[in-house]
């Protein structure tokens, strides 16, 4: 059973790694929260995930991310071009899902912090072999890695990208509210802090497909691209964020030398 907390101290916090926002929202993400990443295309979605598994990696943890949308090439690709040192961490590219024994094996005896990355590639192979229907229960072989891997090698994060994705692989017809539900359900009773991305329309008029995943998630982070006359800018805010007094205003954001950073104003904000 989930233990209540006690006091306020008890709370344990992921950080976004994202300078300034981390300060305005108590120190982070409460762990084990269900968060949706929604935002607009190439509103740096993924970027801003990886970016907290990477420097969760660097202070040891374990994290898994599917990659639903890219394959794991292009994904790393845009990362090493990012400047992510990669060197740093035990990256564990995770090709063949039906090794997934000797993996865990291999992640476990890793000294460094691990990011496990996976893709449709490697996925489609398993659900091959498993002689599912064309549309593919992506879902159970996806809840199946998840399950595994924090029962082999444990896992304190976990990143879909993305929620989107998945909705087009998967057939889910009708029941997709009540699947949606247990979805969420899952990865709160396994306690891994999640990260769901999700595209929002350029019209930006919902944060995801259904709109439940809204009230589901613990949290939502929108990431979006807006318009001034000519000039774009990058943008970030927190929606909501359960069990955490947060600013929710809209924070410029920007990438440079290798840290997100989150500005007002031009300046990183005063708490
Ligand atoms: N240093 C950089 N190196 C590479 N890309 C960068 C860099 N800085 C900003 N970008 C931008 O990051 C964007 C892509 O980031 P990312 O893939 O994280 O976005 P996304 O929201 O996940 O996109 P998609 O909708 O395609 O999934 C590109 O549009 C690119 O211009
Ligand atoms: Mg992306």
């Amino acid at each position: 059973m989930v233990k209540v907390l006690q006091s306020k101290k008890e709370m344990k916090r992921v950080k976004t790694h994202i300078k300034g926002l981390d300060e305005n929202m108590e120190g982070g993400i409460p762990q084990g929260h269900v968060v949706l990443i929604s935002g607009t295309s190439g509103s740096m979605k993924s970027s801003v995930v990886f970016n907290v598994l990477y420097n969760e990696a660097l202070t040891g943890k374990t994290s898994l991310y599917i990659s639903l949308e890219q394959s794991y090439n292009s994904l790393l690709n845009h990362f090493v071009n990012m400047e992510y040192d990669l060197s740093k961490i035990n990256l564990y590219i995770l090709s063949d899902i039906s090794k997934i024994d000797e993996s865990i094996a291999e992640i476990k005896a890793a000294k460094k912090g691990t990011v496990i990355i996976t893709d449709v590639g490697a996925i489609r192979k398993q659900i091959k072999g498993m002689k599912v229907s064309p549309g593919g229960d992506w879902l159970n072989v996806i809840k199946n890695i998840v399950q595994k891997i924090k029962k082999g090698c444990g896992c304190d994060l976990f990143a879909l990208d993305s929620l989107s994705a998945m909705y087009i692989l998967s057939n889910f017809g009708k029941e997709v509210r009540s699947r949606l539900f247990y979805i969420f359900e899952f990865l709160r009773d396994l306690e891994i802090t999640s990260f769901l991305i999700s595209e929002m329309p350029l019209t930006k008029t919902k944060y995801s497909e259904y709109e439940v995943e809204d009230f589901l998630s613990d949290g939502i982070i929108v990431l979006q691209l807006t318009e001034r006359y000519r000039k774009v800018t990058r943008e970030i805010s927190v929606v909501k964020m359960r069990a955490t007094s947060c600013n929710t205003d809209i924070f410029t954001l920007e990438f440079k030398a290798g840290q997100f950073q989150a500005l007002y104003g031009g300046k990183t904000p005063l708490v």
